[in-house]
């Protein structure tokens, strides 16, 4: 596996990329369906202060983030066991394309820091552009930690979730190296606030 645990988690997650396809538009309605941690960002975005205004065009990145998938094969995507690196090559690809993807549609372009940047990492190791700190835009930063911890916290193919504390656990050992520290902070807080549970509650009901 490559990179710490819960960045691979992310990335390989197929979920998204099983419920899109070319056959089912228009694309808005087509991420509605698909279980992305979108609630989760838009806690944390609210948490860190993000003006209401700008909260729908962060949801609709939520959402899109990983549209890029769809041009990544399923046996890829729903590999059990460890990838080759050209395998891996071929997932990091994801970003550029799903900003390919919202580059030819012009009410969604605000919504590409999110696809482009939310495999960055904080340290600057991740991709597509390897920027780092407060050089990567901060919705990026915060999928990505909805993102991972969405990931740890459901079912996979070839293996079970983590428990929450599990996955807290997670990204607090990779603040300040795969995640924003503050973004870290603002997540446990709602994990403390008793927020969060009540989301994945709901969510499941
Ligand atoms: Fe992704």
């Amino acid at each position: 596996m490559v990179g710490t645990r819960a960045l691979a988690e992310a990335e390989r997650d197929p979920s998204s990329r099983s419920a899109i396809s070319p056959k089912n538009s228009p694309l808005l309605c087509t991420a509605k369906t698909i279980s992305f941690p979108s609630s989760n960002f838009l806690v944390i975005a609210k948490k860190m202060g993000i003006e209401e205004e700008d909260l729908f065009i962060i949801e609709i990145g939520a959402l899109l983030h990983d549209v890029g998938k769809i041009g990544v094969p399923d046996a890829i995507l729903h590999k059990p066991g460890p990838l080759v690196v050209e395998e891996y090559q071929q997932i990091q690809e994801h970003p550029q394309k799903g900003k390919k993807i919202l580059n030819n549609i012009t009410y969604l372009a605000q919504a590409i820091p999110c696809v482009l940047h939310h495999h960055e990492r904080f340290d600057g190791k991740g991709y597509p552009e390897k920027i780092s700190g407060t050089d990567i835009p901060l919705p990026g930063r915060i999928i990505s930690v909805a993102d991972a911890f969405d990931a740890m916290t459901s079912d996979r193919p070839y293996r079970i979730r983590m428990s929450i504390e599990q996955a807290i656990g997670e990204l607090n050992k990779n603040s300040g190296k795969q995640f924003d520290p503050k973004v870290v902070d603002a997540f446990v807080k709602i994990w403390k606030s008793g927020d969060l549970l009540q989301l994945m509650t709901s969510k499941e009901g």
